[in-house]
């Protein structure tokens, strides 16, 4: 394969203003992270460091400390929406209250969900229980176990309505743990703290449950119901401790004195579960030897122009996450707004379609062939996306953009081939779709800090949204200055819900990584599919089951 020729002049003026400007959001990200993990410098972060103080002097280990004593030493967590909730109810969920992500134990990979209890006690509000459910659905897509530590007041009962009774809410979760038990993917629980009412389906519910004597306790109601109900004064650890589990309801499956006997248990339980570990490989995904890109990741903070306006090559971008910076282009002279074409990343054959900006007809065109090519030749689909959408106007319209549009789209919906996407700067209109949003169920989206979603841009919603308003208005006398008004509440609204924090606060995607964690983050992803069954049929798609 041919190396993308670098075009990049690492000594230029703007290649180091734009690498300034990307630190220092690089920085808020990390920042940003702080928060989600311990409180950081954030004004909320008293309250919390007097949660995670109790939190230890009950002898209670925190969330990602306990992951870590689960997986192999020196092994790397995938962790996922790490900032889920951000901004939301005032800050009161930093991390919305429990830890998702990908870790290996023996060499398998496990899915991890970790309530954190020093976070209203790992009570869940809505993107808490939308970011466990996400999880759970990346955990069945990609063949994983569930590992379940346990320490939550179950549904944030202030917020009973929105996380109790819907499709994808507390019993969706339960709904999906029973069905991946049936499926042959093991789930496992550590009970680690109270888990009262709905929360105590977790344990039950799960193939092999461990209770940590002292702290893990697992009752339909809690000592105050049953005190209201029955008028019986019971200690907890009378009415659902591990002894009282273990020993007499047969409920948990093993007793352990302490958190680190724990783990050591866990892990020996999962080595008799039988799962594909990370390296094994099916055949079906195309690997050699990985070698690391010819042009350093480093340069992509220079590359992405920190005026959102100033366009960039994205085989620039592609150039630093490959492998050996190799790129197989597929119709180069052709549908130029689009390049698409093979490279490999740690060693995994991938099919590439990343955007130079607008999608005209010809680009929809040249991605659907080339879906079409990775299909035919089993080859999983990495999108990179960076578009102001497909192209609008008279001369777009005759040319049949909508039908070659919707080409591409349908083309991507029915694709057989993992699908993965990464937002690499903007996710606008249909080009999001067609360049595999959300909605079209990729495997995995991670987006970076740089990037922005939304309908279209905020330049652009200021204009068409301002001419609507005024049209409704039918000539009614109005001012420069609510004009003005006009345009920048509506201008504040798109920069608002067009930033990528706003985006992984609600989990529209899986995490915002750095350009420089991409290439490891990817190839972890197609670690995961390439032990897998070849892909035959349609996507398995949770709410089909
Ligand atoms: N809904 C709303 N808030 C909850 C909650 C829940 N289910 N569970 C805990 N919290 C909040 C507490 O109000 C407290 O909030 P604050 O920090 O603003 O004061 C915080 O979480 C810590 O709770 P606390 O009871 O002080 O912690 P604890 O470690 O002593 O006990 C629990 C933790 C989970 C055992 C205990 O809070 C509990 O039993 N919660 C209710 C469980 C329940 O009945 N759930 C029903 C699920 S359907």
């Amino acid at each position: 394969m041919r190396q993308i020729p670098n075009t990049i002049d690492p000594n230029g003026e703007r290649f180091a203003e734009n690498t300034a400007a990307y630190r220092a959001d690089l920085a808020t990200l990390a920042e940003r992270m702080r928060f989600a993990i311990d409180g950081g410098n954030h004004p909320k972060a008293g309250g919390r460091a007097r949660s995670i103080e109790r939190h230890h002097g009950r002898g209670k280990v925190m969330a990602r400390d306990r992951i870590d004593m689960v997986i192999d030493e020196g092994s790397p967590f995938l962790e996922l929406s790490t900032l889920a909730g951000f901004g939301q109810v005032d800050d009161e969920f930093p991390g919305a209250g429990i830890i998702t992500g990908i870790g290996v134990v023996h060499g398998v990979p496990w899915m991890f969900i970790a309530n954190d209890a020093t976070v209203k006690g790992g009570s869940l509000f809505p993107a808490g229980i939308k970011k466990q459910v996400r999880a759970q659905d990346i955990a069945l897509e990609n063949d994983l176990g569930c590992i379940y530590l346990v320490d939550s007041g179950g549904a944030f009962l202030p917020m009973q309505d929105e996380v109790f009774p819907d499709k994808d809410h507390f019993g969706g979760t339960f709904y999906r743990q029973a069905r991946m038990s049936a499926a042959g993917l093991p789930q496992l629980s550590v009970v680690l703290g109270g888990c009262t009412a709905g929360g105590a389906y977790v344990p039950a519910l799960s193939d092999e449950v461990i209770m940590v004597e002292g702290i893990g306790r697992i009752f339909l109601g809690g000592p105050p119901i049953v005190k209201a109900a029955l008028g019986e004064v019971v200690e907890p650890d009378d009415l659902g401790g591990a002894a009282l589990h273990t020993r007499e309801s047969g409920v948990s499956d093993y007793m352990v004195q302490t958190e680190t006997e724990a783990y050591g248990l866990l892990r020996e339980l999962c080595e008799n579960t039988n799962q594909s570990r990370i390296d094994d490989r099916n055949g079906w995904l195309s690997w050699k030897e990985p070698n690391a890109p010819e042009h350093p990741a480093e340069e992509i903070l220079g590359i992405i122009n920190a005026d959102t306006r100033i366009p960039f090559d994205s085989r620039q971008i592609i150039s630093r996450l490959v492998d050996g910076s190799e790129f197989a282009e597929f119709k180069p002279e052709w549908g130029t707004s689009i390049v698409v074409g093979f490279a490999r990343i740690w060693g995994h054959q991938v099919g590439i379609i990343s955007n130079n900006g607008i999608i005209f007809s010809e680009d929809a065109l040249k991605a659907t062939h080339f879906i079409e090519l990775c299909n035919q030749r089993s080859v999983p689909l990495l999108f990179l996306q960076n578009t102001t959408g497909y192209m609008v106007g008279r001369d777009s319209e005759i040319g049949g953009i909508a039908k070659n549009g919707a080409k591409m789209v349908a083309a991507v919906a029915n694709c057989r081939v993992p699908k993965y996407t990464v937002l690499i700067g903007g996710s606008y209109g249909a080009g999001n779709y067609g360049m595999c949003g959300r909605g079209f169920n990729p495997r995995f989206l991670f987006s970076w800090p740089n990037s922005r979603i939304a309908t279209m841009a905020a330049d652009t919603a200021e204009t068409v949204l301002t001419d609507i308003r005024l049209g409704g208005m039918k000539g009614a006398e109005t001012t420069e200055e609510e004009i003005a008004e006009i345009r920048s509440t509506i201008r504040g609204q798109y920069e608002e819900q067009s930033d990528p924090y706003y985006a992984t606060s609600r989990i529209w995607d899986d995490g915002i990584i750095s350009p420089l964690d991409t290439r490891d983050v990817l190839g972890m992803c197609l670690s995961l599919a390439s032990r897998q069954e070849p892909p035959v049929s349609g996507d398995r798609i949770v709410y089909r089951m």
